[in-house]
């Protein structure tokens, strides 16, 4: 995590927990009280939403643009808030990278609040151009930061393994309400991919799936722009497995997608993920599970649909 992420910790800040949204449930009820206001990226993900609700906390939505979490509007919405979950190296669903500044705000007001940062890094491993930013975590001063990490993008959602890493003098209390909801991640899943990264076969994994996302992500991207043009508006993304795909103005976003759904292709809208209306509607277009033939054949499809 230090080599890839810029994360400082020691062994003992690691939980193993069931995915993120173990992570994120783990998360609330060590640090929040029941009632206690957390910022939520808007649009952002349903996951982390659902678990911080579940636990109790209320999630206020801020919204973010093209640098991430716009912080001095989650200080007008939600002064009180007790924490904030992000998706800094790829916002989830709109893939902006948090820039540098606004980590630093973000962090600045953590540490002023005496509040908590989520860090969601759930696919950072998939970076196609640039270097990634080094993670929150590794520039908090305070120890405000919980970083999140799962292996449900790098190998399999359902593997449900992902991990915590907690501030300094946290990871007693975190193991303490584990072991309370369901003691352990199994532990032969453990071992088998501890010696899965040990024999050097995860590295390998990662570099050969970036190149196969990056190849499938230009094959769906070229295709789209030749056969859809302004109907849907794609940009190749630097990160991750989805990119948005921008309707027309005035197009229902949830019509379509139910459309494209009747005619096989499941492209979430936009709109599902956020609490206050986006001004201009978008797909959810994940490729990476996809052979190039099959794109192909899917924009050919989304094409009649749209048109
Ligand atoms: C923003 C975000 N975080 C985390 C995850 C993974 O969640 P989990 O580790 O619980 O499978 C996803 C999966 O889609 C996601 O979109």
């Amino acid at each position: 995590m230090s080599a890839s992420r810029g994360v400082i910790c020691g062994a003992d800040q690691v939980i193993v927990v069931n995915g993120s949204q173990q992570g994120v449930d783990l998360a609330a009820r060590v640090l929040l009280d029941a009632g206690e206001e957390v910022w939520m990226e808007d649009p952002g993900y349903p996951g982390a939403r659902a678990a911080l609700s579940a636990a109790g906390a209320v999630a206020a939505p801020v919204p973010v643009d093209d640098e991430g979490m716009c912080v001095a509007e989650g200080e007008r919405i939600a002064p009180r808030a007790r924490m904030a979950y992000v998706s800094p190296s790829h916002q989830f669903p709109l893939g902006a990278t948090m820039s540098a500044s606004r980590r630093l705000e973000l962090l600045r007001w953590a540490a002023r609040a005496g509040a908590w940062i989520l860090e969601d890094d759930y696919d950072s491993e998939f970076r196609y151009s640039s270097r990634p930013l080094a993670s929150l975590q590794g520039m908090d001063q305070d120890g405000r930061v919980v970083y999140i990490g799962t292996f449900s993008k790098t190998l399999a959602p359902a593997l449900r393994l992902g991990y915590l890493i907690v501030p300094p003098g946290f990871a007693e209390a975190f193991r303490a309400v584990r072991a309370a909801c369901d003691r352990h991640s199994p532990v032969l899943d453990q071992a088998v991919l501890a010696d899965f990264m040990a024999e050097g076969h995860f590295a390998r994994h990662l570099r050969r799936m970036r190149n196969l996302y990056a190849e499938r992500q230009a094959v769906l991207v070229n295709g789209i722009q030749r056969s859809l043009g302004e109907r849907l508006a794609v940009r190749t993304t630097e990160a991750g497995m989805h990119l948005v795909g921008w309707l027309e103005d005035g197009v229902d976003d949830a019509a379509v997608s139910a459309r494209l759904l009747e005619a096989g292709i499941d492209a979430p809208a936009l709109s599902r993920y956020a609490r206050k209306r986006p001004g201009r509607g978008g797909l959810l277009l994940g490729w990476a599970g996809f052979a190039p033939e099959a794109l192909e054949e899917a924009v050919g499809r989304m094409a009649a649909v749209l048109s």
